[in-house]
Parts: C-alpha cells; structure tokens; sequence
C-alpha cells in the first residue's frame, strides 16, 4: 500500500467513463445488449452458466440507487493486488492468465464442519449469491463505491459451525509463486492473510464476493472470491482466498506484519485517526475528477450497523 509513493490515483481522463454496464443488470437487457437472441450457448459461463448463480437479486438494504456506482472500468483497473504488482494498473494486466477455476476453499479450525469445498459447491450451499452495492474505502485515502455480488460471510461461518472456543476468523489467500509475479518478491509476507473477530464476521455487513457489475469477479478484483467488510479499510478485503480458518486467538495481519504502527488488526475507517503519515478526514473519490473529494465518514458511512460492536473500545489505540 504505501510501499511506493507514486501518485497512483491520477487517473487519465479517458478512463472514467459511463456507468452504462451496471445498468444491464436484468438478464434480457444483457442479451439484448449483447445481439444475442437466445439464452446460453454464446453466453460465457460466468455470466449464465450453471455455475456462479448471475444474475444476483439486489439486496434491497444496499441498492445501486441509493450510492453511485463507480464505472466497472475503473473498479478493475484501478487495483491494489500486490501478488501482481505494486502500480494500481499492474493486476489487471498481469494477473490476465493467471488460473482461478478450478477453485477450492477449505474451512478448517475450531469447528464442526470442516472440510475442502469447490468454489461453485459452496455458492451452491449458501444459496446462491445477491447483489450489494457498498463503499470501498482505501487506507491510502481513495474511495469507489462497488456493486458486489456474493454471499452473506454469516452463512459461511453458519455452515462451519464454530465451537465455543472460536473467537476469530482466519482468511489466507493462495501462495503460488511460480505463476504469480509478485510472489517472488519479498514486497510482503506471502501468502496474504486477515483476520476478524468472530462477532464482526457474523455482522450483516460482512461479505464473501464472488462478482461485481453482476458478473463473475475479475482475476486483479480477487477472483473467484475475497472478502468485503465495508466499514473497514480496504486492506481487510482479501482476495483469491484458499482457507478460511477459526481460532482462539487474535490472528495475523498481512500489513500490521509489514507496519505495525501503521497498519492495525481493526482498520476501521475513522476520519478521527490519522494514519500517521497522511491525514484520514477527507477522501479522493477515484473517477471523480479534481472535484471529487469528501470527508471521510465513521465507520465508512455504516455506523448505524457496526457502531455496536466497538462500543467501550479505545478506537484510537485499537485502529
Ligand atoms: N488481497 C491480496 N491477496 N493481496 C493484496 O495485495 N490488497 C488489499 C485488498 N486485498 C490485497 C488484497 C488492499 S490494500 C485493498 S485496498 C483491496 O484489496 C483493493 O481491492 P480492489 O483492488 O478490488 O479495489
């Protein structure tokens, strides 16, 4: 994240453009946009296919009428994905190729029902996946609201069936230096890990995205699933994740490992705590022009859902 002092989010102009992709979310409108008359047979897998579950159902709650969308293009070109390189244009290029099907995630730890699920079977478990359209908001300053598709991670964790003891969950995203660029670099502690605590995974907010723009999620957005947590910073939403553990104790953190000082395990967003080399109460609105700035919200703009889970705690020493 703040390896490099690049300035990653000027953006060119020719960049930003329509939002008109999101607003094809229903099927016909799709394959009417696509001159493609009947279902199926042109349709690429990820979109129709058996697998997947697109198009997701909008959750009501978090609607694409309620936030503005940020072009689909610039949510997947404009990415933080270290495995693939440190420019903000670096994963989309070179994470192209890289295999993510088939897929599978093992649940494991402090639970009843551990095991190695295959991506579609899990979406399959959890009943399919629903539309959520949340703000995405970086450490480093920048925000983008995104049109997510996926599960409820409570369903998930219902699935495992955690024992008494398990107070955290653990995410540990894929190791596979040989295919992926950036793991041959010591730029971090490979492979990627988070963590949460239990009660903030069973939180209605926390979720498992398996697409975006009601399509399956691009390789460099963290395909075929990473997880959301949008009242915290963006560094929790780790992507391409391979295990899904639970624990008793406070797990790792990829970038608290790097700078403990800078990096907490909580990341909420709180416009009140600076990082401690730039400031946190305002944000840079990616797409948005020189014009678009704002201040920076509580929690994200989420309080009304999470605010409960932090009450007594000290947010300035546990950021
Ligand atoms: N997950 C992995 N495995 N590797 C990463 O480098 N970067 C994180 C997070 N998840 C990262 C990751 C950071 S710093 C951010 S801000 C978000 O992914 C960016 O998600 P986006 O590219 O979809 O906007």
């Amino acid at each position: 994240m703040n390896i490099r002092t690049t300035k990653n989010w000027e953006l060119p102009e020719s960049a930003v453009t329509a939002e008109s992709i999101y607003r094809l979310r229903n099927r016909r409108d799709f394959l009417k946009a696509a001159g493609v008359a009947t279902a199926g047979l042109l349709m690429p897998r990820a979109l129709f296919g058996a697998t997947g579950g697109f198009p997701a159902k909008e959750n009501p709650l978090y609607p694409a009428s309620a936030l503005k969308p940020t072009p689909y293009e610039l949510v997947t070109s404009y990415n933080n994905f270290y495995e693939f390189g440190l420019d903000k244009d670096d994963p989309k290029q070179n994470a192209k190729n890289w295999k993510t099907e088939p897929w599978t995630v093992e649940l494991a730890g402090l639970i009843n029902n551990s095991g190695k699920f295959d991506v579609n079977d899990l979406i399959a478990k959890m009943g399919g996946i629903e539309g959520r359209v949340y703000r995405h908001r970086c450490v480093e300053a920048w925000s983008m609201v995104v049109p997510w598709d996926g599960f409820a991670l409570a369903k998930l964790v219902t699935l495992a069936d955690p024992k008494a003891e398990a107070k955290f969950v653990k995410f540990t995203s894929f190791n596979d230096p040989k295919n992926v660029p950036g793991q041959r670099q010591p730029n971090l502690d490979w492979p990627y890990v988070e963590g949460l605590r239990l009660d903030e995974a069973m939180n209605e907010l926390a979720f498992i995205a398996t697409g975006i723009y009601g399509k399956a999620l691009p390789n460099q957005n963290g395909a075929p699933l990473r997880l959301v947590t949008p009242w915290k910073y963006g560094f929790k939403g780790i992507k391409s994740i391979v295990k899904i553990e639970f624990t008793a104790k406070q797990p790792a953190n990829t970038w608290n490992v790097m700078a403990a000082n800078e990096y907490g395990f909580y990341a909420n967003v709180n416009p009140k705590v600076d990082h401690p080399r730039w400031s946190q109460a305002s944000e840079r609105i990616i797409g948005g022009g020189f014009a678009g700035k704002k201040a920076t919200l509580m929690f994200n703009g989420y309080e009304k859902e999470v605010a409960g889970l932090y009450q007594g705690m000290n947010l300035s020493r546990y950021y």
